[in-house]
C-alpha cells in the first residue's frame, strides 16, 4: 500500500492523464486500491480541493481569481473578456471541449491582481493590458491541442 502523503500528487497526475482535467471513476477506483481508501473518502478529498474535478472539463483550464483583491481590481471584467474570446458565457466549457473557464479563490499573487491561471501557469496583472498575455497563452495552448490531436484519453 502506498503512503497516503502521496495521494494528492497521484490525483494531480491522474487528472492530467485524463485529458479532460478531471478524476474519472476508474482513477478513483485505482487510487482506492493503491492508498487503501474508500470511494467516499476519495470523493471527499476530490471535492474538498477546488483544483480537482469529478466532472470532465476542457483540455485547458483557465481559472480567474475571484477573491476580494482581484475582484476589486477587475476580475469580473477579465472573466467577461475571456468568456467573450472563448465563446463561454460566465463559467463553463466551450462547445469543442478545449477550454474551461472558471473562477477560483486566491491564487496567492494578490499584489499583482487581477490574476488568472492557465493550465496552472499564473498570469499576474491580467487587467485590460495583461489580458493580451493570457490570450496569447490560450492561443499557444490551443495550437498545442491541435498539434497533438487533442491529447488525453478522449473521455
Ligand atoms: S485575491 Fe486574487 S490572487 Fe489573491
Amino acid at each position: 500500500m502506498e503512503r497516503r502523503d502521496k495521494l494528492l500528487s497521484w490525483l494531480h497526475e491522474a487528472q492530467e492523464r485524463s485529458g479532460r482535467n478531471y478524476l474519472d471513476p476508474k482513477d478513483l477506483a485505482a487510487a482506492g486500491k493503491r492508498f487503501g481508501l474508500t470511494g467516499a473518502e476519495l470523493r471527499g478529498v476530490a471535492s474538498y480541493y477546488s483544483m480537482y474535478s469529478l466532472k470532465p472539463r476542457g483540455r485547458h483550464l483557465i481559472r480567474v481569481c475571484d477573491s476580494p483583491v482581484c475582484r476589486m481590481l477587475g476580475s469580473a471584467g477579465v472573466l467577461e473578456a475571456l468568456g467573450g474570446a472563448l465563446g463561454i458565457d460566465g463559467e463553463g466549457t466551450d462547445a469543442e471541449g478545449r477550454f474551461t473557464l472558471e473562477t477560483c479563490q486566491c491564487l496567492g499573487h494578490c499584489a499583482s491582481a487581477p490574476v488568472v491561471a492557465v493550465d496552472g501557469t499564473v498570469h499576474a496583472d491580467s487587467g485590460p493590458d495583461g489580458i493580451r498575455s493570457v490570450l496569447a497563452s490560450l492561443r499557444e495552448a490551443d495550437e498545442s491541442s491541435s498539434t497533438l490531436g487533442g491529447g488525453g484519453r478522449g473521455d
